[in-house]
């Protein structure tokens, strides 16, 4: 039988990964090298630069995204997200794979005004100036307005008698956006400031995202979620209780929305993403509504397991740290994703696809069952294991009673008496 992906050597995965022409003759070349970035570029980005730092880069196997298998890669220290993931999608495909909606993608950016001293009077003032200000925002971006994007809309924001808002709304195109939203907002900042019986405390984008959400769904035939002991129909309805519960407690929520993000931070840092900014507008979502709470939700339906995950994503595809890390280009062609959009499209299936894994697991067999047998090579690894001690520590692991660093060393130890 011929080998599954997971069982090749690395170089095998990237030679068959050329061989069905998911990557470039040059690009395998350079995965196989394992270059990374140079202390020089390293250097230019960061301020006080010491060195370099590697996280493991791997890939989520055939997500089945709007009709099109995708090839995702995932950066994470994690053991078994990239298991979990691949996992997911593959019993996605049961159900046709997912679909997403077309993804909004507006930024929103503040000027904060303080001390006003008559808040009526400003207001008006400001809705006679909108179309002025929005001018003045696409003259600080002109390129932008020329690709079809720039500033779109101002809306204004009281926060209290004398503090307000003005938010303004850019189409940044396939930029994350943050220098473009801060230069425009900086560009109408200075032109109000004269005008205002106020004053203009700061102007920054925001990571906040209800304009910027992204929608996947997928429906499962009940069969494909039976294991060797439970039947699909009890699975599905147990994951389908898990979700509730992600409503109901925001302890379980967080650990929900975290198994998500597992997959969706993975891939955006392999993407070159601000993790930070993806990171904080998903989890201002969850709380949208007062209470914190998962982020997707199952329901058992015409005799389907139904998944849906909402979230916003501001993710670029141009600029930024996709130019100034080496991996990032050779990563978007390794998917053979081309813009923002499908970016959005495909983490919002990626994060589906891991939080399906991850119920799954928790509601059969448990976590620490595929967790810990992954786990044996951090373990080993922690133990002080070479290259080569590795594999056969692992192996030692597995049969072990206690799964701990003692039982490691010890066992480490014993392998290099025989030896
Ligand atoms: C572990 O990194 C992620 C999980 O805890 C997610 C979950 O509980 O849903 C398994």
């Amino acid at each position: 039988m011929p080998k599954k992906f997971y069982q090749l050597s690395r170089l095998e995965r990237l030679a068959a990964l050329q061989t069905e022409k998911t990557l470039t003759t040059g690009d395998a070349a350079f995965f196989r090298a394992g270059k990374s970035l140079t202390q020089q570029r390293a250097g230019q980005l960061i301020e006080n630069q010491l060195t370099t730092f590697s996280l493991p880069e791997g890939m989520a196997r055939q997500l089945l995204v709007n009709g099109k298998y995708y090839q995702v890669p995932m950066v994470t220290e994690e053991p078994s997200v990239i298991a979990a993931a691949s996992n997911g999608a593959k019993l996605a495909v049961a159900g046709g794979g997912f679909t997403t909606n077309q993804p909004q993608r507006l930024l929103i950016g503040q000027i904060i005004i303080i001390d006003i001293a008559d808040m009526k009077k400003l207001q008006l003032q400001l809705e006679k100036s909108k179309t002025a200000l929005l001018k003045i925002a696409n003259a600080a971006h002109p390129s932008l307005q020329q690709r079809g994007g720039g500033a779109k809309w101002l809306r204004l924001r009281p926060l209290s008698q004398q503090e307000l808002s003005l938010d303004l709304a850019v189409d940044v195109q396939q930029a994350m956006g943050a220098n473009m939203i801060n230069t425009m907002l900086e560009a109408v900042a200075a032109e109000l400031r004269p005008h205002l019986q106020a004053t203009i405390l700061m102007s920054i984008l925001s990571n906040h995202g209800p304009d910027n959400l992204v929608t996947a769904k997928v429906a499962l035939p009940l069969a494909a979620l039976s294991t060797a002991k439970i039947n699909g129909t009890l699975v599905a309805s147990k994951i389908a209780a898990a979700s509730r519960i992600a409503q109901l407690d925001p302890y379980r929520a967080v650990t929900h929305n975290k198994g998500i993000m597992n997959g969706i931070t993975a891939a955006a840092l392999a993407f070159g993403n601000d993790f930070r900014a993806i990171e904080s507008a998903a989890h201002a979502f969850a709380v949208r509504n007062g209470q914190y709470r998962g982020l997707s939700q199952w329901q058992v339906q015409a005799k389907t397991l139904q998944g849906e995950l909402t979230l916003p994503l501001p993710v670029g595809f141009v600029g930024g740290a996709t130019k100034a890390l080496p991996a990032v280009k050779p990563n978007q062609r390794l998917a053979h994703i081309d813009s923002a959009e499908e970016l959005m499209q495909v983490l919002c299936a990626l994060g589906l696809a891991q939080n399906l894994a991850a119920l799954k697991a928790l509601v059969t067999t448990g976590i620490q069952q595929g967790h810990m047998a992954l786990q044996v090579k951090s373990l080993a690894i922690s133990a002080g294991a070479s290259t080569d001690e590795v594999l056969p520590l692992s192996n030692a692991l597995k049969h072990a009673k206690t799964l701990d660093l003692t039982t490691a060393k010890q066992l480490l130890h014993a392998l290099r008496q025989q030896r």
